[in-house]
């Protein structure tokens, strides 16, 4: 590549610019003010951390593997760059004492994940979550908790129109029995079924479930469900949070087929879609309890249960809906000096931001254009600053939306403006 040519932005990562940023900061504050309502602290955990926890999470699934952001750093040991966030706040639950204090911790995070995902729309290599977690119980009341938690939040951003999928699938004293039963029914029909599918058939059975191929389809409807399978345990819990949920009247839709992409969940898993869409590509965002992710990660077996949300597809989906969540952001003061006063001019400035946020126009460009591009920036003030004026220590207040116009000494403009 020649020297000369531009440097873009790495592929599946972007920049999220200053008209966007109102809209996520306005989510991230809802998100922020609905999980403290609910009791949850924030916490904040790395980006960076060994390879070898996020693998033991995900130890089975195929997928996640391929997506990880993997490299050696310069002494030779395996990183990865996390691609969510519940490996990391498991780790630090134990490794930094919060298990030792009343439990349930309740914790939620907001933060960048990277996954070596195909880039489309809604699906980034560098995305943002909302991650919350509830790590130390296995009450039921926790998992309709969070799922309330979730709705909550999403209502709060405008985006109430939802569908809530739910499933069960059990645990490591029934999900293996029901395994078995799975790949006894596939078995005979392995030959018709989808490259992919094959492969899971003995690696990762319950993938086959939530198979997205249509070769595959024909086969779902009659294959066991998990559901019907549970253990006494794991039933009374399953009946629990749906009558936790019904209690506190959240619709939700039973999907048999629901089984989330990460190896670590048992019992409850859910997802949200905006209302109408199908397909895992478009979930707002998804959980589940996750009772055995400590033992893998070599700490006591702990139960937990928890959620996270993609703040790129959410932020998306306001601005398509057009919900005003926010009034668009400028400074509400332009200074605007007419030649060579730019000392002046920023003094100017100093003086308003006691009282607005200011902003001051140093470009060497004509008086009209720079009024024109006031305009455009939306200010509610100008401050107009002449060679003149300026030497009296006085400028022309000029307020954008009637037009007025007074001269005014800079010693007043905080009174006046504000
Ligand atoms: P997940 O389903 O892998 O779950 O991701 C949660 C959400 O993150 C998705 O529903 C989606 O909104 C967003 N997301 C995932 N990948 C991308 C991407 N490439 N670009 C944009 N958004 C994306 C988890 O991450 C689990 N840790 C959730 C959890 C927490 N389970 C228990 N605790």
């Amino acid at each position: 590549m020649p020297r000369s040519e531009p440097i873009k932005a790495v592929r599946g990562v972007r920049d999220i610019l200053p008209g966007e940023l109102p809209l996520w900061r306005a989510a991230e504050q809802a998100a922020s003010a609905v999980a403290r309502r609910f009791g949850y602290e924030e916490i904040v955990t790395p980006i960076l951390e060994h390879a070898e926890l996020i693998e033991r999470a995900g130890e089975d699934t195929d997928a996640f593997a391929k997506e990880l952001y993997r490299f050696e750093d310069r002494s030779g040991r395996a990183l990865a760059l996390r691609p969510e966030a519940t490996a990391g706040v498991v780790r630090a639950y134990f490794e930094r004492g919060l298990n030792q204090g009343p439990q349930p911790t309740r914790l939620f995070l907001t933060g960048p994940m990277f996954r070596y995902d195909r880039p489309q729309k809604g699906r980034y290599r560098q995305f943002y979550q909302l991650d919350v977690e509830a790590i130390g119980s296995a009450a039921a009341a926790l998992d309709a908790e969070v799922i309330e938690l979730a709705r909550d939040w999403l209502r709060e951003v405008g985006l109430g129109d939802l569908r809530l999928e739910l499933n069960s699938i059990g645990d490591s004293k029934c999900k293996p029995a029901y395994l078995e039963r799975l790949q006894d029914y596939y078995r005979p029909l392995k030959a018709k079924l989808s490259p992919d599918s094959q492969q899971r058939l003995e690696r990762n059975p319950l993938r086959l479930l939530d198979s997205k191929s249509e070769q595959d389809a024909p086969f779902k409807s009659s294959a066991p469900k998990i559901t019907d399978h549970l253990c006494d345990e794991c039933a009374t819990h399953w009946a629990l949070v749906r009558r936790l949920l019904d209690t506190a009247e959240i619709e939700y839709v039973l999907n048999p087929y629901l089984v989330r992409g990460l190896d670590y969940y048992t019992r409850t898993v859910f997802e949200f879609y905006p209302s109408g869409a199908a397909g895992q590509q478009d979930a707002l965002g998804g959980g589940g309890r996750y009772d055995g992710l400590a033992e893998a990660e070599g700490w006591p077996p702990t139960a937990a249960v928890g959620f996270a949300s993609g703040l790129d597809r959410v932020t998306e989906l306001i601005a398509a809906s057009g919900v005003d969540v926010i009034a668009r952001p400028t400074a509400d003061v332009l200074v605007v000096p007419d030649g060579d006063l730019a000392v002046e001019a920023a003094e100017v400035a100093r003086i308003c931001r006691a009282v607005r946020s200011t902003a001051v126009d140093y470009e060497s460009k004509s008086l009209t254009a720079k009024m024109r591009a006031a305009n455009k920036l939306g200010a509610k003030w100008v401050v107009l600053l002449t060679l003149d004026a300026a030497s009296r220590r006085s400028a022309q207040l000029r307020d954008m939306t009637s037009g007025e116009q007074e001269e005014l000494a800079w010693v007043e403009l905080p009174t006046r403006l504000a």
